[in-house]
């Protein structure tokens, strides 16, 4: 029984640790995906991040639209849902999961980041992007958009969240 409390306490941590560094598990609504797969403008064969990917899913939905879709997560219960849901994932391009914390990984050969997380990180983010992503990469920034930027596109449907899609400027 102690292994229960010692697993359910590490799985309550992480949780907690990744609310404090940008955002808690919230999963996006699987209506939406398909708006930010069009948001998003995929081409096959462009890498697609989810900073915070959560249960995996937007990494499904973009690897369905031919790309390489990478996602870094570091709560430990979605993280195992996504890896989960990708052993099932029998097209090709096979989505990736990654236990590390974003803020650590270099945004250099993202052609596209999603990213779903708290408005009180976004300028730290804005800051991380600005230098590392290459010209011409597209965000597309779920519900909150990134303060100071002028979007290139915004898709709003009636009671449904916000995105906001951004190009990287030279
Ligand atoms: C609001 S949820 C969005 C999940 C997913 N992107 C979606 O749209 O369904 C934010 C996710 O970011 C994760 N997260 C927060 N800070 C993180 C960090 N520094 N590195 C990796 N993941 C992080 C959380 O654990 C959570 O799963």
């Amino acid at each position: 029984m102690i292994w229960l409390y010692i697993i359910v306490f590490i799985f309550a941590l992480t949780f907690l640790y990744a609310s404090w560094r940008a955002a808690p598990w919230l999963p996006m609504y699987g209506k939406d995906l398909s708006r930010v797969i069009n948001l998003a403008r995929l081409k096959e064969g462009e890498r697609f991040y989810d900073l915070g990917a959560g249960d995996g899913r937007t990494l499904l939905a973009a690897a369905d639209a031919g790309v390489f879709a990478e996602g870094f997560e570091i709560s430990l219960l979605p993280y195992l849902l996504a890896k989960f849901k990708i052993i099932f994932f029998k097209k090709k391009n096979k989505p990736k999961i990654y236990f590390r914390d974003f803020w650590n990984i270099n945004l250099g050969e993202a052609d596209v980041v999603f990213v779903f997380l708290l408005p009180r990180i976004m300028n730290q983010l804005k800051a991380k992007m600005e230098t590392e992503l290459k010209p011409g990469a597209r965000i597309i920034c779920y519900v909150w958009p990134m303060p100071g930027w002028e979007p290139a596109a915004v898709d709003a449907v009636s009671g449904q969240p916000k995105m906001y899609s951004y190009i990287k400027g030279s």
